[in-house]
């Protein structure tokens, strides 16, 4: 009797436990798009094994700034499509969310059904499509101008709510180099489609995996400057300016403004060299060169089937300062506050130290080296 009584008790206290966690879902489970008035259910707990409805396209995926943007995204339960042009390049993507969270799909920027295919479920699509050189293939004008605007008249066929425009700073239709001219132009090309698409402005980025710190670690002897190293940039951390595209993905405020987003310190690039050489403890030596020569070596190195890394207009680009436009929307109107390289270089220059010295710390930095820390664990 008394064994029976124990076993029913024990039954009805598994069956509360199953019910409590069973999920109901009420009104606030629903989210919807103000634009398109979707709507959305979200499942789960939230984190990457839940789904909070939403679907996201990110183009430009296997770049360095897209893996901080898609494990942003994963990170909240979007499921996002991924659109690649090499599989391999886009793999380690999988992991930013659960199964069938990341959906990478195969896409050709002159390929409009591909690119129809890759938008038609999603409700925010990213474009960070970008290069730094021209190919026999894509020129700058077509990867910066026909393929934003092919992706965004895409997007506006599929009734895709909100689209975020990634271009650069300085991009202006006077500029002398082509990479920013065609970027601007690109901006124009979008809001011509999509006027309400929010465009981001990022400065140069730096990150674990960037063509700016990791050059200048590397390049021992092989380095060099136009201009004496004198341009001004203001270079921002990639983890700082994918938070501000995550921000973008809700905020519908953000709809039909302009950011740019900077890093908080000034700096020409004579400056970053010599942090650089006080936290590797490296002498990092460069070479000055006279911008016609750096520029025709440049031209010849971009003619190479292979390697190409460098080309004149980034030659062009090294001597150009950062002209933030005044009164610009910023970090601050997201509610960020970004970085600054001098507080957080010594965890992207650490590696480049020998091993006699890289468990020493770097203790410059207005002191706030600490402060980064959730830079690299975020
Ligand atoms: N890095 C910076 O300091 C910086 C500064 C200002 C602005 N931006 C802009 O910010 C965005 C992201 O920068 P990032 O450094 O992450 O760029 P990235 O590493 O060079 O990645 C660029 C992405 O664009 C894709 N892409 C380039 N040409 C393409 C084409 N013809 N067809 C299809 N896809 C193409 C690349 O795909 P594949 O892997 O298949 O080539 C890659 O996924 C870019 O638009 C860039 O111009 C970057």
């Amino acid at each position: 009797m008394l064994a029976t009584a124990l076993l029913r008790q024990a039954g009805r206290r598994e069956t509360a436990k199953v019910a409590s966690m069973t999920q109901t879902r009420s009104i606030h489970d629903l989210t919807f798009r103000k634009k398109t008035g979707q709507t959305m259910f979200t499942h789960g707990r939230g984190g990457r094994s839940s789904t909070n409805g939403h679907i996201a396209t990110v183009f430009g995926c296997t770049g360095f700034l897209a893996r901080y943007v898609v494990n942003k995204l994963a990170r909240q339960g979007t499921q996002v499509v991924v659109a690649y042009r090499d599989p391999d390049e886009a793999r380690h993507l999988k992991v930013a969310g659960d199964l069938g969270q990341i959906i990478p799909l195969e896409f050709d920027l002159k390929n409009r059904e591909q690119i129809m295919e890759c938008v038609r479920h999603s409700d925010i699509v990213y474009n960070l499509v970008g290069r730094d050189y021209e190919t026999k293939n894509f020129t700058f004008n077509d990867v910066h101008v026909e393929g934003s605007r092919l992706i965004a008249e895409a997007a506006a066929e599929a009734g895709v709510a909100r689209f975020v425009q990634v271009s650069a700073l300085n991009a202006a239709e006077d500029s002398t180099s082509a990479f920013l001219r065609t970027k601007y132009l690109g901006e124009q090309a979008v809001r011509e489609v999509i006027p309400d698409a929010t465009i981001a402005r990022p400065g140069t980025m730096y990150g674990h995996e960037d063509r700016f710190l990791n050059r200048i670690g590397d390049g021992d002897g092989w380095q060099f400057w136009v201009n004496e190293g004198k341009a001004k940039i203001y270079p921002v951390s990639a983890i700082d300016v994918a938070q501000a595209l995550e921000v973008m993905f809700l905020a519908d405020s953000t709809a039909g403004k302009t950011y740019e987003l900077y890093g908080p310190r000034a700096m020409t690039y004579q400056q970053i060299y010599e942090l650089a050489r006080e936290i590797s403890m490296k002498p990092l030596p460069i070479r000055s060169l006279p911008l016609p020569i750096a520029k025709f070596a440049a031209s010849l190195i971009d003619k190479l089937p292979y390697n190409q890394m460098i080309s004149p207009d980034l030659i062009e680009r090294m001597t150009l300062d950062d002209k933030p436009t005044p009164g610009a929307l910023g970090f601050k109107d997201l509610y960020i506050e970004p970085v600054d390289l001098q507080n957080v270089g010594i965890h992207y220059l650490r590696r480049f130290r020998s091993n006699a010295v890289f468990d020493l710390p770097y203790e410059k930095g207005e002191g706030e080296v600490k402060k980064g820390l959730y830079h690299v664990i975020d």
